[in-house]
């Protein structure tokens, strides 16, 4: 054993009622550099161990005023942090071992071997320091425990927070964005519109005045009108399609069959809704998918050919997931998306907005082979 292990300067106490052992015990350590205190009743044992915080404890536990494991229990019970060792006579040895299991840190038969000097002193001293040692290692594992455990407390809480702020964030852009939609939306249709109605009005007045003089002039004027006629009603789509959707008053599943219904109508095309259990999803991801599904029709549309278009959208307890597949003419998808490789910027947008709230978008399409937009979004979990 290691010179630091050596129990120098220790204060011990003894707990023991025998004078015979009293005896014994104080000679082994009288050269030890020990101070040894010897108490005889547990009373007398609970006083001193209130007033002095010992090296170690060598407990008999047949005292005049207690026995067996209460003495042990009560002892141990006021003084946690100091180990005791239980010195056992022969036949209460299954004591002892209770004793073990409730905390102490040795056991010591009381026996002949211990009148031997020599043998005796280097059993009890040797049990006193790895007493000592057990005591400061287990303390020293509990208080890393506990701070192990503080940290995982801490890191928890930290990961949490930043979840929440994460979240919050991503409600926050989709309702800025939308917000900027709602405000160019009013621009287009208020301003924008009021100027083209003003142009077709004056193009109607100069029509009247040269009707009679210059027939060549109004034919001009009156593709002029048409072309103004033609502006204005992609105007009002577009400043329509800008503008919220009604999701709040109907929900994102109706919001999408409506909106499908209007483009089957206006295209001709086949164009299929279905939703599987996809009622009452955050907010700001309604609105995302919503703004996916429109992006992806109005491709399939402007860039497809396609005759039918089929869009999904299902959610379980952890994910929405959304799919657009038409069966148009497909396309060369470049190695990366930037706005050059894609020549515009629809699907960037989608792809932006979907990573923002932490979801993945999926873009799968071959020239003659149709094209699919998979949309996959964690949803936050519920209380
Ligand atoms: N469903 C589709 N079928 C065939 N080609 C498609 C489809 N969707 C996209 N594309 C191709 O990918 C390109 C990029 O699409 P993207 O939506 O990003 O831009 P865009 O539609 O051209 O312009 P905008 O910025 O108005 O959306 C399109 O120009 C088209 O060539
Ligand atoms: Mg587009």
């Amino acid at each position: 054993m290691s010179q630091h292990h050596k129990p120098d300067a220790m204060n011990i106490l003894l707990i023991e009622d025998l004078p015979i052992y009293i005896r014994i015990i104080s000679k082994i350590l009288q050269n030890t550099h020990t101070t040894l205190e010897v108490a005889q009743s547990l009373a007398e044992a609970l006083e001193k161990t209130q007033i002095t915080a010992y090296d170690a404890i060598l407990l008999d536990l047949g005292l005049p005023d207690s026995r067996g494991i209460d003495t042990f229990n009560s002892i141990s019970s006021g003084c946690t942090a100091t180990p005791i060792i239980i010195l056992s006579s022969t036949d209460d040895e299954t004591i002892a071992v209770q004793a073990l299991k409730n905390g102490a840190q040795d056991y010591l038969i009381k026996g002949s071997y211990l009148t031997d000097e020599t043998v005796g002193s280097v059993l009890l001293l040797r049990s006193i320091s790895y007493a000592i040692e057990r005591q400061r290692i287990q303390k020293e594992l509990l208080l890393e425990r506990s701070s192990l455990e503080q940290r995982v407390k801490d890191r928890t809480r930290e990961l949490e927070e930043a979840n929440l702020r994460l979240q919050n964030l991503a409600t926050c852009l989709v309702s800025a964005q939308e917000d900027e939609r709602r405000r160019i939306s009013m621009e287009l249709h208020d301003e924008a519109g009021q100027f083209l109605t003003a142009l077709g009005l004056n193009l109607d007045l100069i029509r009247a005045e040269i009707e009679t003089q210059s027939p060549s002039l109004v034919n001009l004027i009156s593709e002029a009108k048409h072309i103004t006629e033609t502006i204005m009603s992609k105007l009002r789509s577009l400043a329509h399609d800008l503008r919220p959707p009604a999701i709040d008053t109907v929900g994102l599943s109706q919001a999408l069959q409506d909106h499908c219904r209007k483009i089957s109508r206006q295209t001709k095309l086949d164009v299929c809704f279905s939703a599987i259990a996809a009622a009452n999803l955050p907010k700001h991801i309604q609105l995302s998918l919503y703004r996916v599904v429109q992006e992806a029709l109005t491709n399939a549309i402007k860039h497809a050919n396609a005759s039918r278009i089929d869009i999904s959208l299902e959610s379980d307890a952890e994910y929405a997931t959304l799919s657009v597949e038409d069966d148009g003419c497909g396309f060369n998808l470049p190695r990366e998306l930037t706005p050059d490789s894609m020549g515009g910027i629809g699907l960037l947008g989608i792809e932006d907005r979907i990573e923002a709230i932490g979801g993945s978008l999926t873009i799968s399409t071959q020239p003659g082979k149709g094209t699919s937009l998979f949309v996959k979004i964690p949803l936050p979990e519920r209380p």
